[in-house]
């Protein structure tokens, strides 16, 4: 009976190892069937992009965060473009206002349907809390996307729902309260998939797509050429856009203070050389204009023109005359401020002095590509 099962156990061992002989003969099979092109990507590198949070939570960090600590991150990293109360529509929409405590108890946001009603908040809108997570989470602040840590992004999301009257001053937002939070949201029984963006039953026509399309075999008319592309006369019309990129993921703004490349081969290679050249070059110490990118200055600040703060060139010649303007100017990049250009706040910016020292420089000189 004993050397039986014994018999078994060494069979099992014996299929398990060849299970994994196999296992391991298909895993170098998938890294060499193209050899010399790109290689598998390492478990860390999936992680590092596999960041989503779904509706049920899945892919959500544990952590936590109390409303606090949001309050903090709030007005450090998030005030000076959307408000102290996440009310401003200077740089975009506002994020709070507009829901009711009732809301919060139906889950529908009444001043949806008023049409009297200006403005969609996004409290008002978003149905689910994993998107609001997720989503400062990957982008937000939007000048330093993915810097905040977990305990930030609980405690800043807590703290935004703090205002909107949704969480109470003590809530403390975790992995394991989400769906607390969840059962809270005002608009969380507004999602609807009956429309004709989705396969459901919208629009009256039984699930059907809204569109009719009928694939053509003979005398079909030429494939239309879509393409994206700035028309001359409008090519600077915002500053050069290869500034003004955040520095996340691949894509790289064309310089838009030079004409248009000849033909899409031309602005394939300048994409594909743009996007191989590290923005902080070695040559960024000595580059002024590198440093306002490492530091992402250029995306709050244009060189010509002005985007959340005053174009450099206009900070230039407002100081121009001043003779401690270098000292000046230094000390305004270091501690930030507000109101000598509008109500937008520049929050403080974290770099070394001599860097500092190195842009005002450059400013009180008169902004100089
Ligand atoms: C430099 C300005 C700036 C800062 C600082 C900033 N944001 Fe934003 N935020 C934006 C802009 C611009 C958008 C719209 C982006 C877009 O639509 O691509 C946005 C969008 C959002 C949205 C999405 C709103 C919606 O309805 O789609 C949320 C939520 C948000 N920000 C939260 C935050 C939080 C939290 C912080 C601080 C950690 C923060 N933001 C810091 C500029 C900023
Ligand atoms: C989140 C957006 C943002 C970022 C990032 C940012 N600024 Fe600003 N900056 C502003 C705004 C808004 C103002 C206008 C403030 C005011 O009205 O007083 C401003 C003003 C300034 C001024 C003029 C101050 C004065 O007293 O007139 C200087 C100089 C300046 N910024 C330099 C920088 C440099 C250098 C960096 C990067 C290290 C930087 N800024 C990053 C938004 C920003």
């Amino acid at each position: 009976m004993s050397s039986c099962r014994n018999t078994g156990v060494r069979q099992g061992l014996r299929l398990a190892a060849a299970v994994l002989a196999s296992l391991a003969a298909a895993a170098a099979v998938a890294q060499t069937a193209y050899p010399g092109v790109g290689r598998a990507a390492t478990p860390s590198e999936l992680k590092a992009w596999d960041i989503d949070v779904r509706p049920d939570f899945k892919g959500l960090p544990k952590g936590s965060g109390t409303v606090a600590k949001g309050q903090d991150v709030w007005e450090g990293k998030c005030a000076s473009c959307h408000g102290i109360f996440g009310e401003s529509n200077e740089v975009f929409s506002p994020l709070v206002g507009g829901t009711t405590a009732n809301d919060v108890k139906t889950g529908r946001v009444a001043r949806l349907t008023d049409p009297g009603f200006p403005g969609r908040t996004t409290l008002m809108k978003v149905a689910t809390v994993s998107t609001l997570w997720d989503y400062i989470h990957r982008a937000m602040p939007w000048n330093a996307p993915k810097s905040l840590s977990t305990e930030e992004v609980y405690s800043v999301t807590a703290y935004l729902l703090n205002m909107g009257g949704i969480l109470p001053d003590n809530f403390v937002l975790s992995d394991a309260t989400m769906a607390e939070a969840q059962k809270r949201l005002p608009n969380r029984n507004g999602m609807t998939t009956q429309h004709g963006l989705w396969p459901g039953k919208g629009m009256g026509n039984g699930g059907k797509p809204d569109v009719q399309a009928v694939a053509c075999m003979k005398d079909c008319v030429a494939e239309p050429k879509v393409a994206s592309f700035l028309p001359d006369f409008a090519r600077n019309n915002q500053g050069n856009l290869a500034e003004q990129q955040r520095i996340v993921g691949p894509q790289r703004g064309a310089d838009t203070t030079k004409p248009a490349p000849a033909d899409a081969a031309a602005a394939a290679a300048t994409v594909t050389a743009a996007a191989a050249t590290p923005r902080a070059a070695p040559a960024a110490a000595a580059n002024p204009l590198a440093l306002a990118a490492k530091y992402t200055c250029t995306a709050c600040h244009g060189v010509e023109n002005k985007i959340v703060g005053p174009g450099f060139k206009e900070i230039a010649a407002k100081y121009a005359g001043r003779a401690d303007a270098e000292a000046y100017l230094a000390g305004k990049i270091k501690s930030g401020g507000q109101g000598l250009w509008g109500p937008i706040p520049m929050p403080p910016q974290t770099l070394p002095d001599a860097d500092a020292k190195i842009l005002a420089a450059w400013l009180a000189a008169g902004a100089k590509k």
